[in-house]
């Protein structure tokens, strides 16, 4: 599904990543390790279009999507989280939610049931402030809101970062049933909760994959 050839990419001079290539096949759930500031969040950035690269190519279904825009790439089906999740924190949970779900034009998107399936927790503050929220609340929401637009491919910036640990487990869960539902995912996380249920393991040290 997503083909990613010798990229390289740079915060203006300083380069973050180097000669990177991987493939995500459907289905596949696929976890990249590494310490803080090996370049996990730079690789997806780059994946989603967030930082030009400065070589190599980003296939996607078979088309070259490495100069798309963002939101193009969204469009297509490449659903992104964040690490800082960004979500709209004075609007209400079912805000976040189907702000997004008004403008997608996927046929496969979650509805809200969905998404309250996947996360019961959210279902009892579907009226309360995203803002509100604690941190692994916020990032249910966040990985819900990008469900609701129908993605084709989900790529996750340390979904278990700092959340509770019986957070981490409903999160952990989630992850595997889309899973089974045929979602594939790259995932950066440092946490080892998925890194048993992977199909494969990538690991990033300086900017590189080894
Ligand atoms: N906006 C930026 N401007 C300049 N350098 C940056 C910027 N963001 C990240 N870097 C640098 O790029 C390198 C890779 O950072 P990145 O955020 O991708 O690491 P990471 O693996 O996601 O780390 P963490 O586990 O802390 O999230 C680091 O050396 C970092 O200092
Ligand atoms: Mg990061």
């Amino acid at each position: 599904m997503l083909e990613v050839r010798s990229l390289s990419a740079a915060y203006g001079q300083v380069e973050a990543l180097f000669d990177v290539s991987l493939t995500i096949r459907p289905g596949e759930l696929v976890v990249l390790q590494g310490l803080n500031g090996a370049g996990k969040s730079t690789l997806l950035k780059a994946i989603m279009g967030l930082l030009p690269p400065t070589q190599g190519s980003v296939n996607w279904q078979g088309r070259p999507m490495t100069h798309w825009p963002p939101y193009e790439r969204a469009q297509a089906g490449v659903g992104y989280v964040p690490e800082d999740r960004r979500l709209f924190t004075g609007l209400t949970v079912r805000e976040n939610l189907m702000i997004v779900a008004n403008g997608s034009t996927a046929k496969s998107s979650l509805d809200l049931a969905e998404v309250l399936t996947l996360f019961p927790a959210l279902a009892g503050m579907l009226d309360r402030a995203a803002g509100q929220m604690s941190g692994g609340e916020q990032q249910m929401l966040a990985l819900g809101r990008t469900l609701m637009t129908g993605p084709k491919l989900l790529l996750l910036d340390e979904p278990c970062e700092g959340i509770a640990p019986v957070l981490v487990e409903a999160m952990r869960d989630a992850l595997l049933r889309l899973r089974t539902q045929g979602l594939p995912m790259l995932v950066a996380e440092q946490n080892q909760i998925l890194a048993s249920h992977a199909d494969r393991l990538l690991t990033l040290v300086s900017g590189r994959l080894i």
